[in-house]
């Protein structure tokens, strides 16, 4: 669990041989030694995992890895995350085509169908305004998600978000508008134009083999009562019952909407909340599963196919939990307080609850994306490709070339020899930390 919040003043346990220079010098060299010895893998990437780690910058890794190490008790800052092991890092630039301070549905278009995109647009291109249906037809881009799956491989998507929310969305979504998840919030003008709404799209895109997430309510007629909160209701107005549509013509598939089944599935659609799914300190354990648990599930299904797979994984509730690491400062949104004129006074008790907001310069409702660049973490072949400061659209192009996925098929690329399925595989982190969770249990 990350629900601690880092002390606000650590006091250092001094270790007696870092006073010595010995010490830091053969450290580093080890070091120097271990980064001589590094070869590019150029193998073919039978399979890819690519981890979003929604709205996490450098600040928030620092401070999970500086937590890792306090919670087994050290000082901290000496620890290294999974991730911090990979080999290859690049800086990614982050802007859409019309704004500076991008949104998740441009930038998720950018690296996941290699173009970038307007601020709020999934999956066209930049000649496709926000919100303008007529404007849609035409300028499709196509994510590897779909690549991948025209080339014989499988595919999936996992999330703790709704399963059509942006980022998972621009891998089998085409529209002008982030916020069209059921046919209920199309515009008169998308309807007029015949656009569909994502969670349409969802089911009739692109065949994806595991799809893991929330976001229920999209998928169902507006009558219809959810199994799990009587209150809740389906709000599709076209009557459609997208999980029924979902599991035709499909052998051995299955729809669940509780942890229970999801251990029986083959092909799954598992949808375990009507919107997103809780942050993992109100998860409840019994019936929805975690982000590890919905991964490993996922991985198990899709190394079945002998080509390999694409998974695409998000884990926003960590970007969430990101905010009570005190360490951790930003720029804005809802934890902007002040108190007779100045910051109010905080403490470790304040700062642990888990609604605990975290202090922020400029008052908001939400933490917007920042505009800096974010980090890539890489590893598996062809992951030194990741290299420099690079356009958020180059990530895609690589994923393509690695995986010889279109335009890149003829990549001339030979396949490991090496038997795993998890080790040929390229892995892709972007600004998140969820191998912490991956890989620390
Ligand atoms: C929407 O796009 C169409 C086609 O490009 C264009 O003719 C129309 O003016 C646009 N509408 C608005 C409101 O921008
Ligand atoms: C989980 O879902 C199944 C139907 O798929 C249902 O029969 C079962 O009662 C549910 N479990 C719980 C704990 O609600
Ligand atoms: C603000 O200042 C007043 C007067 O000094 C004090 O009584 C009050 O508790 C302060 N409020 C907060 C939130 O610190
Ligand atoms: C932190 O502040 C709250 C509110 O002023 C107080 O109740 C609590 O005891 C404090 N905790 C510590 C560890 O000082």
């Amino acid at each position: 669990s990350i629900c601690y919040a880092l002390p606000l003043i650590v006091s250092f346990v001094l270790i007696e041989e870092e006073l010595h220079p010995s010490y830091w010098n053969n450290k580093a060299k080890q070091a120097l030694y271990t980064a001589m010895k590094v070869q590019p893998n150029v193998h073919q990437a039978k399979n890819t995992i690519f981890f979003l780690g929604d709205g996490m910058g450098v600040p928030t890794v620092t401070a999970a890895r500086i937590l890792k190490g306090q919670l087994e008790g050290k000082s901290g800052e000496e620890t290294s995350l999974v991730m911090d092991t990979f080999p290859h890092l690049a800086l990614s630039k982050t802007y859409n085509v019309d704004q500076q301070m991008p949104d998740s549905a441009a930038t998720a278009t950018a690296y996941l169908c290699g173009v970038k995109a307007n601020y709020g647009t999934l999956g066209v291109s930049a000649s496709t305004p926000r919100n303008n249906c007529s404007a849609t037809s035409g300028n499709e881009v196509t994510s590897v998600l779909q690549r991948a799956k025209e080339a014989g491989k499988s595919v999936g998507i996992v999330t703790t978000t709704r399963v059509q929310h942006a980022s998972p969305a621009a891998s089998y979504a085409h529209t002008p508008d982030r916020g069209w998840y059921s046919d209920s919030d199309l515009t008169s003008e998308a309807v007029e134009n015949g656009c569909h709404d994502i969670a349409y799209q969802l089911v009739h895109n692109v065949e994806i083999n595991v799809i893991l997430g929330g976001g229920r309510q999209y998928m169902f007629p507006k009558n219809m009562q959810d199994p799990e909160y009587p209150s809740s209701k389906g709000n599709r107005n076209d009557g459609i019952n997208l999980v029924v549509d979902w599991l035709q013509n499909k052998n051995n598939a299955k729809y669940v909407w509780n942890k229970s089944k999801l251990r029986a599935a083959v092909s799954c659609l598992g949808l375990f909340e009507p919107k997103d799914c809780r942050f993992e300190l109100d998860r409840d354990p019994t019936m929805d599963p975690s982000l590890t648990e919905m991964m490993e599930k996922a991985i198990k299904i899709l190394s079945k196919n002998p080509k390999g797979f694409f998974l695409f994984v998000e884990d926003n509730s960590l970007a969430e939990d990101g905010k009570h690491f005190t360490t951790a400062v930003y720029g804005n949104g809802p934890g902007y307080q002040l108190a007779n004129g100045s910051r109010p006074d905080m403490n470790a008790t304040i700062s642990s609850h888990k609604d605990y907001r975290q202090q922020a310069p400029v008052p908001l409702g939400s933490e917007t994306h920042g505009i800096e660049d974010v980090a890539i973490y890489a590893k598996g072949p062809m992951s030194h490709l990741f290299h420099g400061v690079q356009e958020q659209n180059y990530i895609a192009h690589v994923i393509a070339y690695a995986a010889c996925l279109e335009p890149y098929n003829d990549c001339k690329l030979s396949l490991s020899s090496r038997a795993g399925s998890v080790h040929p595989s390229l892995l892709l982190l972007l600004m998140g930390l969820l191998l912490l969770s991956l890989y620390s249990v």
